[in-house]
């Protein structure tokens, strides 16, 4: 157990997405100061577990809410569950968000709106529901997980890198308005990290996935946490992502879109990044998998994205048991071969 930081013992951070990734570092940032938890997710195995594990290893309480914030109206219930529990929630954290890659004609229009959903819709009415309520005893933190994708235009993951540009324009005029009050509101840009996201928006054979080095949630989540308790309003994550960011403003529009474009491709590099190496990611990329006897994809929600292109429906369930030898070309091969190239 880690010593309790007695500052922090009565204080709630509310994290979307903390079973997973980025949020579940950022879970284990907070309990390791102390804060108790409430951890939103739609899956409730994974919650569950995720609660149980936390519980064990810190001093904190936690409280799982399983919410699907896809749906309309889930952010209201999450704020309405957090009165009914009595709970002061002293830091928000919006986390959970998703993807799609894919040439913006051919993704699914329901998925689309899904993502804008999650990505902009529940990230802004938790904000403004807590917020209000900050504002009123004049203390309160927010952490807005945005991305280096919200800095450029992105052929074929388009709509997504949209929704992370509201984030970040959104998180900066808030941080302003509130200049003069003790609420600070912090957008956290990660680049490209070792998650299930690339599963969950079918862009495991891109050229990012397969072929660039991967951050590391840990460290994500740290820089974003120091960056929150200091109250800095942007904090980039890594010295590639920071230079990535440099480049897309000095380039403009049109020259960062081509050379994201280019990292959004499919790559035939057969032995690039096949599965998470962080645990907790890799436990949500099995569950997700089993559940939907699909290798990408993110069809949790029982619902098939049905105009989404089928790469190839007949290939295995990739998991830590079956994962092919990254070294032997034909076994190794689990991708896109059949996904149209975009050139
Ligand atoms: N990984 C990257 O390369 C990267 C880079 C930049 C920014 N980001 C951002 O980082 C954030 C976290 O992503 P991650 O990479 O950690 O992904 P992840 O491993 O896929 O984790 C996503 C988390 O969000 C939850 N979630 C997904 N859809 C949800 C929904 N409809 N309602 C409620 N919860 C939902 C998931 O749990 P359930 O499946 O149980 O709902 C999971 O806990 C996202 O905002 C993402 O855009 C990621």
């Amino acid at each position: 157990m880690e010593p309790v930081n007695v500052e922090n013992r009565n204080k709630y951070a509310l994290i979307t997405g903390a079973t997973s990734g980025i949020g579940f570092e950022l879970a284990k940032c907070f309990a390791k100061d102390s804060y108790n938890l409430i951890l939103v997710a739609r899956n409730e195995d994974r919650l569950n577990e995720v609660t149980n594990e936390l519980k064990k290893n810190f001093s904190v309480e936690v409280t799982p809410i399983a919410k699907n914030l896809f749906a309309p109206g889930s952010a209201e219930e999450i704020y309405e569950e957090t009165r009914k529990m009595g709970i002061t929630v002293d830091v928000l954290v919006n986390d959970a968000g998703q993807g799609e890659w894919g040439p913006f004609i051919d993704t699914s229009l329901e998925r689309d709106l899904d993502i804008i959903h999650l990505n902009i819709i529940g990230l802004l009415s938790l904000t403004k529901l807590f917020l209000r309520d900050m504002v009123r005893r004049n203390e309160g933190k927010i952490l807005q997980v945005g991305s280096e994708a919200g800095t450029t235009p992105m052929p074929l993951l388009s709509v997504y890198a949209a929704t992370k540009a509201f984030v970040l324009s959104f998180s900066a005029a808030l941080a302003e308005e509130l200049r003069d009050t003790n609420i600070t509101i912090t957008a956290l840009l990660p680049g490209a990290t070792d998650t299930d996201f690339f599963h969950k928006a079918g862009q495991e054979d891109t050229v990012t996935y397969r072929e660039s080095e991967l951050a590391s949630p840990e460290v994500v989540a740290k820089d974003g946490y120091e960056a929150l308790m200091k109250g800095e309003r942007k904090i980039i994550s890594g010295n590639k992502t920071k230079l990535h960011v440099w480049m897309n403003d000095l380039l403009g529009s049109k020259m960062s879109a081509s050379n994201a474009r280019k990292l959004n491709e499919p790559s035939h590099n057969t032995a690039g990044e096949k599965l998470p190496q962080h645990e907790a990611s890799l436990n949500e990329r099995e569950y997700i998998s089993q559940q939907s006897g699909e290798r990408d994809g993110d069809l949790i929600t029982g619902r098939k994205y049905k105009d989404r292109p089928d790469p190839d429906s007949n290939e295995p369930v990739l998991t830590k048991e079956n994962l092919p030898d990254a070294t032997n070309e034909s076994s190794g091969k689990v991708g896109s071969g059949q996904r149209q190239d975009s050139n």
